[in-house]
């Protein structure tokens, strides 16, 4: 695992050990364990879109681990044609340990991977969001137990959340339901491939919310209107009217069901306000672990070590194992 631009890039080995290298991390941390794993290490963040979560949770887990962090816009980092791509790329790359990135187009940060002496993370591109996939998975096993054979609804638009999630739900073990209305919906392209990768992944597209959530272990939304889709608001609005998680739709799912979402919500249209504050919520331990998660990013690919091999600290006094 040399950079993390999909969640594709990723086999199902390297999703489980960064799952289980971010627990181990979280429980240190809470038992007051600071351990400066990434002590002189640079974080360089260059966005397109605004971000609260992806931002901070990489600054934040960067500077507790010893190391420190840059942000650029994309327009300062000359990503509006001030120069190449590649050239911007190679340049940051020798100032960095680790880049993370944040654009419309997919292709962007794979022309960084290309480019940059160092490791490319993908903090939201319009296709994929793996920081926050392998960050739904973490909480939903902190939340619902193992994995293997849980069910996640997903009740919304087919965008870049739900993508990464369907990948890292089959990575899993995890069951991936989505309901979309027509025009919205994952490309059947998408299953094909996971199904192509790992035969025994679970996958099916419904058109009833209902159907799609009932006995779930995790009901899940995201906005109707992504970063770029502001224009298409109202139609969208139209559109998922139908698919709304509210209090209904947490009813048919059943006292079970835990509530997810990768925030910002838009609380009145993809989710109403008491989901989003009730006891089945688990949103807010899931943007905390954004956190967690970004740190098993880092030491992953600044470490560079493989699953099942051991990371030092840079100190030696203790060791943490992936
Ligand atoms: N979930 C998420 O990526 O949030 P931000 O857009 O605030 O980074
Ligand atoms: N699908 C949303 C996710 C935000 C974290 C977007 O791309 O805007």
């Amino acid at each position: 695992m040399q950079h993390l631009t999909t969640m594709a890039s990723l086999e199902p080995v390297h999703t489980a050990a960064l799952l289980a290298l971010a627990e181990q991390i979280k429980s240190e941390w809470r038992n007051g364990d600071r351990l400066p794993l990434l002590a002189g290490h640079v974080l360089t963040q260059v966005f397109e879109k605004p971000s609260l979560r992806t931002r901070v949770s990489f600054e934040a887990a960067m500077q507790q681990l010893g190391g420190s962090s840059i942000f650029l816009s994309a327009a300062d980092a000359g990503l509006n044609g001030r120069e190449s791509v590649a050239d911007v790329a190679r340049v940051l790359g020798g100032y960095s340990d680790v880049i993370v990135l944040r654009t419309f187009r997919q292709d962007l940060i794979d022309e960084f991977a290309r480019f940059a002496s160092c490791p490319v993370v993908n903090g939201l591109s319009d296709d994929d969001h793996p920081c926050q996939a392998l960050t739904d998975l973490f909480t939903m096993r902190e939340a619902c137990g193992p994995l293997e054979g849980l069910t996640l609804a997903y009740v919304g638009d087919g965008n870049n959340v739900a993508r990464s999630l369907a990948i890292a739900c089959a990575h899993l073990g995890v069951a991936f339901r989505i309901a979309a209305p027509e025009g919205y919906q994952l490309d059947p392209k998408l299953f094909a491939e996971i199904q192509a990768r790992i035969p025994a992944a679970d996958l099916a597209a419904v058109d009833d919310p209902h159907a799609a959530v009932k006995g779930a272990n995790v009901v899940y939304t995201d906005v109707w209107a992504s970063m770029g889709q502001e224009s298409e608001k109202d139609v969208r609005a139209k559109a998922f009217k139908a698919y709304q998680v509210n209090a209904s739709l947490m009813k048919t799912a059943g006292k079970q069901a835990k509530f997810m979402h990768c925030l910002p919500a838009r609380r009145g249209l993809e989710v109403t306000d008491d989901v989003m504050e009730s006891p089945q919520s688990i949103v807010f331990q899931q943007a905390e672990n954004r956190m967690h998660v970004a740190k098993a990013v880092l030491v992953r690919l600044i470490q560079g070590v493989e699953p099942g091999t051991r990371v030092v600290s840079p100190d030696h006094r203790r060791v943490a194992g992936t």
